[in-house]
């Protein structure tokens, strides 16, 4: 009988056990920290695992990451990497951050927090708006978070672009690749959407250099991870004016401690890296697929690239 090690510090292991057990019967699932014959486990189901339990399993066949970003597994330098690490997709993470991101960029673009104000002083002030059609939104990374975001403003009538390590041609969407492509992604991203994994390359991307790279009243949201953002950049950039502000949902330490300055500044708006989760009720089919393809033989899905580091 196959075995599996539910293994995550964040979820429920009642949201997925009897998904799994309904679906694969024959898969006996235990959870961390009851591991029992350690030999025994063939797959991992792991989120923000305690470093250096993956690497004391020895005849584990896959890892499944219960999440898309695995910078957290990465981290842990005893992860085997002679064992495949397969990355989450599914259509609750898609979903879920195709909806918040349209909402914030909307919130940006309709002028909420400025409505907001008025309706506190029951003021009554029509202004301008520019349309959506006009607006340029940047988009970094255009892999599966990013491309369905840009798809989804570009459905809107936004002027869509990514910037990705490899150009893309996708109808109605402008790619930008490299770091040549940077510059000029920058300079015409009045909303930039920061979707990318964190890895060496990027962390830190989202500092005073890039901000000054932006266009006057540009709007930050940053829905990657914390580490993408250099903290006393973004404070400083959001005293300096030139920005419009910084929608943030998440941070180098997560809960953001309640004395952190992000919470109470008139520029910055955060959420709690609550952009999109993982919906066990979407998560485990797709789980189930990846390993009935493991196990007949078939490439996977997702797999991480351990030299690109996502
Ligand atoms: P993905 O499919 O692996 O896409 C990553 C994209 O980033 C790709 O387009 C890739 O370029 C690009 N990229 C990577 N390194 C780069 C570099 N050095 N320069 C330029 N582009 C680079 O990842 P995903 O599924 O879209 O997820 C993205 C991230 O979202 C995750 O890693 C996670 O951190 C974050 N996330 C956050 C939440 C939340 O709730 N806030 C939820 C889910 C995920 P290529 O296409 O050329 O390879
Ligand atoms: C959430 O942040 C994820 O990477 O799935």
């Amino acid at each position: 009988m196959p075995t599996a090690l539910f293994i995550s510090t964040t979820d429920d292991p009642a949201l997925w056990l009897p998904r799994l057990a309904a679906g694969r019967p024959d898969l006996e699932v235990r959870v961390w920290p009851e591991i029992g014959d350690a030999a025994s486990i063939d797959y991992a189901f792991a989120w923000k695992p305690p470093p250096g339990i993956l690497g004391t399993l020895p005849n584990l066949k896959v890892i499944y990451s219960l999440g898309a970003g695995v910078d957290a597994l990465l981290r842990d330098t005893t992860l085997p990497r002679h064992v495949p690490l397969v990355r989450m997709v599914d259509v609750s993470l898609t979903d879920g951050m195709v909806e918040y991101v349209a909402w914030q960029v909307l919130d940006i673009h309709r002028r909420g927090a400025f409505f907001r104000a008025q309706q506190a002083d029951a003021a009554w002030h029509g202004i301008t708006l520019p349309l959506a059609r006009d607006t340029e939104v940047g988009i970094l990374g255009a892999g599966v978070l990013g491309s369905a975001c840009a798809r989804a403003l570009a459905g809107l009538n936004f002027r869509v672009a990514t910037w990705s390590r490899t150009p893309k041609a996708v109808p109605g969407i402008e790619s930008f690749a490299g770091e040549a492509g940077l510059g000029p992604f920058l300079a015409r991203s009045r909303i930039l959407v920061c979707l990318l994994p964190l890895t060496a390359e990027t962390e830190g991307i989202l500092n005073a250099r890039l901000f000054a790279r932006l266009p006057e009243g540009a709007w930050v949201i940053n829905a990657g991870r914390g580490g993408h953002q250099v903290e006393r950049d973004v404070l400083a950039a959001a005293e300096a004016g030139h920005l419009g502000g910084f929608v943030l949902d998440v941070f180098s330490i997560e809960p953001l401690p309640s004395d952190h300055p992000f919470w109470r500044h008139p520029r910055i708006v955060v959420t709690p890296h609550n952009a999109a989760g993982n919906n066990a009720a979407y998560a485990v089919p797709r789980l189930l697929a990846q390993i009935e393809r493991y196990e007949r033989g078939e490439p996977m899905e997702d797999v991480v690239d351990f030299a690109q580091g996502y």
